[in-house]
């Protein structure tokens, strides 16, 4: 036998002990529990059922849960909420079994709890900060005060296709505001202090790739290059990690043919190793038993895999409850694996203080106190109105004048089961405030006239995937003739038409992908005739997700872009239509001129044959029918003042690899509006080792200018922004002059420039 130079048994032992240091936890009192815990148990707190109480978003549904409870086979819920439901769990878990390991007890709590806020795309709009973080705050109180720990958001996958119904739960296209929005969410749910008890677990999802889905089909295949997934997808999930996220999701996609929650470079490689994620990682509903549908193997197989990925807890689907023991007996994975996994959830739980009090969650008080409170409810219509897009102003028809004469017609005027907008499970439409109510609120000497117009689709069988959750699209006994009569005469009366049309809620959301994104035909027919009547018309347009509106853009209306903006949906539209607010919404994701051109996003490339003279030429890259450039472009929006950029400056033309540089900028308010403006400044690397984008998002700031007023901004650059990842994956900045253009919105034409050393 060879003998083993003690040098080199010196050193494997050392590796050996410190990855067994490594794994130890830092709390104590985790590692105290995991000693004392079977393998049975361990295994028992990484499944997560749902009793049912929240929207079952797969055909599988938990059974026998509370038995399961009893018996130590569940390590959280989802679902479930109330102080008392939650504390009647709680005590099951902590009772009841041998160790009395207290639940996880998630939910989906997406844009605010039972104050409903502006879906995420149109939260996103507002471009502020501040703003949304304190709706996460608001949120986790609200969620907190009903007995729920761990929140499934943020939701930060980039999406570049409207045709995927879930683009309404991002931030839309760019990884720049991506991130910045991830940052300001996490540290809202989470604050800095997770045993607070109005501090919840967020969760960044879905890693990764999700919104990348093939033709914006949901839960579709994902096939990207690594470099562009570097640059554009990954950010604002690398982003929520260091802002010290607790949790990850794993998402329902393939990501190179490994489907996400198998995906060992993904889970463990990328997110462990290379990011230092210290949290747990629970997979999408059922997306682990899906890797049987996606080809990999039977439930054992595919449940050993997710483990040797990194998968931490099983959401719904048991498959590590029912086959990881057998595995184990059958060395496919070993017990230190599921140790580590366990170990992850308990910290998790100490982290939050359920170990101290498993209580903590379920004061009965607060509910009263916490939820719907009149502050609450000022949020959700501050963020509301803040999130609307103006993206025209025909003959400068908005604002209205409060005692106008006003035909407000159109099926969402007076819906209030399609104003919370999707993913809002936790929210109740009954205290939604429609659109008619909110005009009277605000406008109480205006005289309305209110006529339903058209229905928002015809289609019954259309109608009926969409009512899914409770009526959205509520087909009229009455012709579409006799509905659209009604609508024309009360036009004919007013001095001002207002059309609510577009989108009910569940046509965005998950598993609503669309092929065709404009607004339903039936709603097209009631703005043609209406636009025909020579009335002043303003369309506020709903929707989750760009539409394609070429036809309405070319009318003579208004239109502002409201998204579906949640519980104080009429009130902040009135607002902003009778001018108590001045709009500073900008879109966050572009307008595609019709479906054949998605994707189309502001950072798009030059490639070698640019589309640059306005006359179509032979031999570009360019379509035969429509212009390469978006119908309306990313951070467009527009207020009821203007205002003017001048006076770009650089303080260095000249910088080296470690030095910020500050750009300047004058912007006067030309108007006759106080207003609010996000200034934009969007970066062009001119020269690069691998193809630039033409101009990508590298900041922003949203700033209040009175009317007259001149101000000046600086935005400043810092290294990192500069940089990008290369072919070899290594995030550098590479000597080169860099363009810098600033306006209000992805077209900005001030330029100025500096050079990297
Ligand atoms: C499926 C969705 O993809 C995910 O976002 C959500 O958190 C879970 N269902 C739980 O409801």
């Amino acid at each position: 036998m060879k003998r083993i130079p003690f040098i080199l048994l010196a050193l494997t032992m050392f590796v050996c002990l410190s990855a067994k240091a490594q794994a130890q936890s830092s709390i104590p009192q985790v590692e105290a529990l995991l000693e004392k815990m079977t393998i049975e148990e361990k295994i028992g707190q990484l499944n997560l059922l749902t009793p049912g109480g929240g929207v079952a978003t797969g055909s599988v549904v938990s059974e026998n849960v509370e038995a399961k409870i009893k018996a130590g086979n569940v390590g959280g819920l989802f679902g479930v909420a109330g102080p008392d439901k939650v504390r009647m769990a709680q005590k099951i878990a902590v009772e009841q079994t041998r160790l009395g390991i207290p639940l996880l007890i998630g939910s989906d709590v997406i844009h605010g709890y039972k104050t409903t806020f502006p879906l995420p795309l149109g939260l996103a709009a507002t471009w502020d900060m501040e703003l949304i973080n304190r709706t996460a705050q608001v949120a986790a109180k609200e969620a907190t005060a009903d007995g729920i720990n761990w929140n499934f958001s943020p939701m930060v996958d980039i999406s570049r296709d409207p045709r995927w119904g879930r683009i309404s739960e991002g931030a839309g296209e760019d990884p720049f505001l991506g991130s910045a929005i991830a940052r300001a969410m996490v540290t809202g749910y989470q604050q800095d202090d997770l045993t607070r008890p109005n501090t919840m677990i967020a969760t960044v999802k879905h890693f990764a790739l999700y919104g990348a889905a093939e033709g914006g089909r949901d839960y579709n295949s994902v096939d990207m290059g690594r470099v562009k997934m570097f640059n554009d997808y990954l950010p604002p999930y690398k982003a929520a990690i260091d802002a010290g996220v607790a949790s990850v999701m794993s998402s329902f996609n393939d990501i190179d043919g490994v489907p996400a929650t198998g995906n060992k470079w993904l889970l463990t490689d990328l997110l462990r190793d290379k990011w230092g994620f210290k949290g747990f990682v629970v997979s999408d509903y059922t997306s682990l038993n899906e890797m049987i549908a996606h080809g990999l193997g039977n439930l054992q197989a595919v449940s050993a895999q997710a483990l040797n990925a990194g998968l931490d807890m099983d959401m719904v689907g048991e498959g590590f409850l029912t086959t990881l023991k057998k595995s184990l007996d059958e060395g496919k994975v070993t017990e230190d694996e599921i140790t580590q996994a366990c170990r992850r959830i308990l910290e998790a739980k100490y982290k939050l203080g359920l170990f101290e009090d498993p209580y903590r969650y379920n004061d009965e008080t607060r509910p009263e106190k916490d939820i719907l409170s009149k502050d609450n409810r000022a949020l959700a219509r501050e963020a509301a109105r803040k999130s609307f897009v103006l993206l025209k102003n025909e003959n400068n028809t908005l604002p209205l004048k409060k005692d106008a004469k006003i035909a407000l017609v159109g099926p969402l005027a007076d819906s209030q089961n399609n104003m919370l907008g999707t993913w809002s499970p936790t929210g109740d439409t009954k205290y939604a405030v429609p659109i008619l109510e909110g005009f009277k609120n605000v406008a109480a000497g205006a005289k309305i006239t209110y006529a339903k117009g058209a229905n928002i689709s015809n289609d019954k069988a259309f109608a009926e995937k969409i009512n899914v959750f409770g009526p959205r699209i509520e087909i009229d006994e009455r012709t579409p003739e006799t509905m659209l009569k009604e609508a024309l005469e009360a036009a004919k009366k007013a001095d001002v038409v207002v059309a609510v049309a577009g989108e009910a809620t569940e046509m965005t959301g998950e598993a609503s992908s669309m092929t065709s994104i404009s607004i339903p035909e039936s709603q097209k027919m009631l703005i043609r005739a209406l636009a025909k009547t020579g009335k002043p018309v303003v369309l506020v347009l709903m929707s989750g997700r760009p539409l394609t509106i070429e036809e309405e853009m070319g009318l003579p209306v208004s239109i502002l872009q409201v998204w579906h903006p949640g519980v104080e949906a009429g009130n902040a539209i009135a607002d902003v239509v009778f001018g108590n607010y001045n709009p500073s919404g900008k879109i966050t994701a572009s307008w595609p001129r019709n479906v054949g051109q998605i994707p189309v996003y502001h950072s798009m490339k030059n490639t070698g044959r640019p589309e640059l003279k306005k006359e179509w030429e032979k031999f570009k890259s360019s379509y035969l029918d429509v212009d390469n450039s978006p119908l309306i472009p990313f951070g467009f929006g527009l207020s009821y003042t203007t205002f003017e950029y001048s006076d770009i400056k650089v303080d260095h033309s000249e910088i080296t690899q470690d030095q910020p540089v500050n750009i300047s900028v004058t912007v006067k308010n030309t108007g006759n509006y106080d207003g609010e403006e996000v200034v934009q400044l969007y970066l062009h690397d001119v020269v690069r080792s691998i193809t630039p984008p033409k101009r990508t998002l590298k900041g922003f700031q949203k700033v209040m200018i009175n009317k007259g007023e001149r101000k000046t901004i600086t935005l400043t650059l810092t290294p990192d922004d500069l940089k990008f990842y290369n072919g070899n994956l290594d995030f550098i900045a590479e000597p080169g002059v860099f363009e810098v253009y600033v306006g209000g919105n992805s077209d900005a034409q001030l330029k100025t420039q500096f050079t990297l050393k």
